[in-house]
């Protein structure tokens, strides 16, 4: 790779032991997808930050790293961990547990990265524009940034990310190249997804059936941020889609008309959205409603709380979000309602990375296709798929 005098510093060590450890994981990555050279990143978002994913090593890891001196240099956010970190009692985390979530959390403070333990920062602090380079590890945001913000990532794992935001730079290939944020499949939708849940089921379909590539999506009408939101998460759980285009609506393709022709085509209609669903949901009564993967957005929680707003939840209910839209939602009262009602507004963490088994969750309904395909391995957990409606009317 053809580095800078400034990146040749870094790499030989005379910006300090950490600097020095970050830009080699990238010049080795580089190296691997054949990069020419290194670019500037606005931000990077880092994965990996539960106990419950990484365990001993990876605190071990991140607290060596910490002491080697290692700072962010540019905004770096975090994905949910392991537990509310305010709330962890009350979500019934074991103290072992907890103590080495706190331990992890402190070595990422040590490092200067702002603690939002949120996969949706582009909701809060962390939100890129159209065309800017990001290093970001969390396949449902990476798929957002690129998709619906135009933004240019790759799929980042956590200690690259947390190398991105030491340095400040990530390799130039994959997605930060135009040439591999053209089209690879042409995607007829002949049927219109009424819901969050029949988005999050084409996503599904799609990683499914494609594995990768960059689909384009024709016959979809105007879905809102937080469909493609759910589509964006599944189709990256199901398979490795970082980007996918939808006529008309994501910016790309709004700006360039892709010419379908000559990419290999698939055709999805209402039966196929069906047998998928099959596929992965439980058919089981269970007693909790998780919701909130990704992380709720306040239009979300506004749903939520004006449907158990003065009513009693009959199921126990567990809603995920951020800090920054849990904070928003307090001042306008949903948070309120919604507790009131008898359920719970968690931050920091998620149903996929928190330790349900230990929680006594065996099963839940969701809208989640991504937490039902990582429930089950994860924790031993079954998902049953509802909508967003329908979950809180389970809920009720
Ligand atoms: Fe986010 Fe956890 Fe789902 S990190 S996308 S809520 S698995």
């Amino acid at each position: 790779m053809e580095l800078t005098r400034e990146e040749e510093r870094i790499l030989a060590g005379e910006e300090g032991e950490a600097r020095q450890r970050a830009m080699r994981l990238l010049v080795v990555l580089g190296k691997i997808f054949g990069a020419e050279r290194m670019i500037r990143v606005r931000s990077a978002q880092i994965s990996g930050v539960s106990y419950r994913t990484i365990g001993d090593a990876g605190l071990e890891f991140l607290e060596d790293f910490a002491e080697a001196g290692a700072k962010a240099s540019i905004m770096a956010t975090l994905n949910p961990c392991g537990m509310d970190l305010r709330r962890w009692k009350r979500m019934g985390i074991p103290c072992e547990f907890a103590e080495k979530q706190l331990r992890i959390a402190r070595a990422f403070a040590r490092m200067g990265v702002k603690l939002t333990w949120t996969c949706t920062p582009y909701y809060a602090s962390n939100r890129p524009r159209f065309g800017q380079s990001l290093a970001w590890a969390e396949s449902s945001a990476v798929a957002f940034a690129n998709s619906v913000l135009g933004a240019r990532t790759n799929r980042e794992g956590g200690p690259a990310a947390l190398a991105s935001a030491v340095v400040g730079r990530t390799p130039l290939y994959g997605l930060h190249l135009d040439s591999e944020r053209e089209p690879t499949h042409s995607v007829e939708v002949r049927l219109k997804p009424s819901n969050d849940l029949d988005y999050g089921l084409l996503g599904y379909l799609l990683g499914k059936s494609l594995g990768g590539g960059v689909p384009l999506l024709s016959g979809l009408g105007g879905p809102s941020l937080d469909e493609l939101k759910y589509m964006g998460a599944s189709a990256a759980a199901s398979g490795g889609i970082a980007l996918f285009h939808v006529e008309g609506v994501t910016p790309e393709a709004k700006r360039k008309r892709f010419d379908g022709r000559g990419l290999e085509a698939l055709e999805v209609d209402g039966k196929d959205l069906d047998a998928i669903k099959d596929s992965i949901s439980s058919s089981r009564d269970f007693d909790w409603v998780l919701l909130g993967c990704p992380h709720l957005s306040l239009a979300e929680l506004r749903t939520i709380a004006e449907a158990v707003r003065g009513k009693r939840l009959r199921k126990r209910l567990m809603c995920f979000t951020s800090r920054a839209v849990r904070a928003d939602a307090s001042k306008r009262g949903y948070i309120r309602a919604i507790e009131r009602a008898g359920g719970l507004v968690a931050c920091d963490t998620c149903m996929v990375v928190s330790p349900l088994e230990a929680m006594g969750i065996d099963g839940a309904y969701t809208n989640s296709c991504k937490a039902a395909h990582y429930m089950p391995s994860l924790s031993g957990a079954e998902a049953a798929l509802r909508s967003l409606r329908d979950c809180i009317h389970a809920a009720l």
